[in-house]
């Protein structure tokens, strides 16, 4: 079931202020990301726009605690997440943040279910439980009786769906997809990211989706626009 307050009535979980990343050295030297200011909210769903290179996943892994900016903060649920420890930082990253990288990085190796159980295997949970709360968010995504598949026999829409279940499987507060529908057709797509909302978006959880694909847009709370590196608008979402 959707629950999207309206933002402005919700808590602030991630407050990005200033945030700065520049690439190279002298005068190769670019700026990647640029005094970037914005807050998302629990319970909303945020969209990012703007042409290739506008700095969207260089902000996203600014967000993520896993590339740190050279100017600026970030607020993840009140804590400014780079004043953290590597270690602290690490079990931000396993236990706060759930991201679905664009070309799904699933281990092509392993089961949908082993790929799925892996956040859980991590946090030093027992495998056979492990592999039972994987197969249960399987189910959620609508991938029962696909669990003991290798990737390679699942389409890109079932792949993208068992790394939304590997990204959701511990609970993480604030979840992240970089282009979650480049490489599906818009019907996939848009039923992709009409599933997150409705079934994995509620007031303890913030999504942030960057995308190109504005066949998705109508699902957002707010969208921001980037280009060069800067917020150049902001639209609340048409729905
Ligand atoms: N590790 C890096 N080293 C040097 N330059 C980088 C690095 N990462 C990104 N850049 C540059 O920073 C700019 C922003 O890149 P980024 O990947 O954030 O853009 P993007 O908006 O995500 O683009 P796309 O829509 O194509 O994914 C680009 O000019 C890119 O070449
Ligand atoms: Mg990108």
């Amino acid at each position: 079931m959707t629950i999207s307050l309206h933002p402005e009535a919700n808590k602030e979980a991630i407050v990005v202020t200033n945030v700065t990343k520049w690439f190279g050295e002298g005068e190769t030297r670019m700026t990647a990301v640029n005094a970037v200011n914005f807050v998302a909210h629990f319970g909303e769903m945020l969209f990012i726009v703007g042409p290739s290179g506008s700095g969207k996943t260089t902000l996203l892994s600014m967000i993520s605690g896993i590339l740190k900016p050279d100017q600026g903060t970030v607020t993840v649920d009140g804590q400014n997440i780079w004043n953290y420890s590597n270690d602290k930082l690490a079990d931000f990253r396993l236990n706060t943040i759930g991201f679905v990288f664009q070309d799904y990085h699933l281990f092509p190796r392993l089961t949908s279910a082993e790929n799925v159980a892996i956040p859980l295997i991590l946090k030093q949970e027992n495998w056979d439980h492990a592999i039972i709360q994987a197969k249960k968010y399987l189910d959620i995504v609508g991938l029962k009786g696909r669990s003991e598949l290798l990737p390679i026999k699942l389409s890109g829409g079932e792949q993208q769906r068992v790394a939304i279940a590997r990204a959701i499987v511990s609970g993480p507060e604030i979840l992240i997809f970089d282009e979650p529908t480049a490489s599906l057709d818009g019907d996939t797509g848009r039923l992709i990211v009409q599933f997150v909302k409705e079934q994995v978006l509620n007031e303890h959880r913030c999504i942030i989706i960057v995308t190109h694909d504005n066949r998705i847009n109508d699902f957002a709370d707010r969208i921001i626009h980037m280009e060069d590196g800067r917020i150049t608008g902001l639209d609340k979402g048409t729905e």
